[in-house]
C-alpha cells in the first residue's frame, strides 16, 4: 500500500477527512506522517489523537526554505512517503521539495482556480460577487495555486452567504471530494 504524508497549518479538517476516510478503508493508502509549520496548529492535535507521527518546525528557526524543506525531504524518506498531500498548508513549495517528490504533490484550494488564487480564496470570491464558485484539486508547481488540475466540483453562491457559509459549504465538498480524488490517483498509479 502506498504511503502518504499531510502538509497542513491550521484546523486540520481536511486532514480529519483523510484520516477518517483511511479508517473507513475508503482511502487505500496510509497516512504515515503530518508536516505542520505551526506548532499550535489543531492539526497537531487531531495527528496526536489519531497516533500519527509528525514534523512540526518553525520556519523562523532556519535562516533559508532550503533549510527547512531539506529536513522536511528527510522525513519523508524515513517515512519512505510516496505522495505529498497539502491540506491547508499555507505556504509556496519550494525547489527542494518539488525536486524531490516531482510530480507526486497534490493541493486542495477553495475555489475553481485559475479564479480566486492565494489567500481567502472564499472572501475574494463574495468581493467578486460571483454567482458560482468552488473546490480545485491540483497538481503543485512552483506557482502559487497553479499545476495541472485533476479535479474540480462547483458550489452555488447564494444571495444570503456568508463568509462563514460559504466557507462550510465549499469544505463540505472538500472532505468528500479530496479522499475519493487521492485514492483515483493513487489506485490508477498515474502519478509515477
Ligand atoms: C481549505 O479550505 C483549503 O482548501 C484551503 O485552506 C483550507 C484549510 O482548511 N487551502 C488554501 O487556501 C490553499 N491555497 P482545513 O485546515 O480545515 O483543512
Amino acid at each position: 500500500m502506498s504511503k502518504i504524508a499531510i502538509f497542513a497549518s491550521g484546523s486540520g479538517s481536511n486532514f480529519q477527512a483523510l484520516i477518517d476516510a483511511a479508517a473507513d478503508k475508503q482511502l487505500k493508502t496510509e497516512i504515515v506522517l503530518l508536516v505542520c509549520d505551526k506548532p499550535e496548529a489543531k492539526a497537531v492535535e487531531r495527528a496526536e489523537q489519531s497516533g500519527i507521527p509528525t514534523f512540526v518546525f518553525s520556519p523562523k528557526n532556519y535562516e533559508t526554505k532550503e533549510a527547512f524543506e531539506e529536513e522536511i525531504v528527510q522525513n519523508l524518506r524515513e517515512k519512505e512517503v510516496d505522495f505529498v498531500i497539502l491540506a491547508g498548508y499555507m505556504r509556496l513549495i519550494g525547489s527542494t521539495l518539488l525536486k524531490a517528490y516531482e510530480g507526486k504533490i497534490v493541493n486542495i484550494h477553495p475555489s475553481l482556480l485559475p479564479a480566486f488564487p492565494g489567500k481567502d480564496a472564499v472572501g475574494q470570491a463574495l468581493a467578486a460577487g460571483v454567482k458560482v464558485s468552488g473546490v480545485t484539486i491540483h497538481y503543485v508547481d512552483e506557482g502559487m495555486d497553479t499545476g495541472p488540475i485533476i479535479a474540480q466540483e462547483a458550489v452555488t453562491v447564494t444571495e444570503e452567504d456568508t463568509h462563514e457559509s460559504l466557507q462550510a459549504k465549499i469544505q463540505a465538498v472538500e472532505h468528500r471530494l479530496y479522499p475519493k480524488t487521492i485514492n483515483k490517483i493513487l489506485t490508477t498509479k498515474c502519478y509515477s
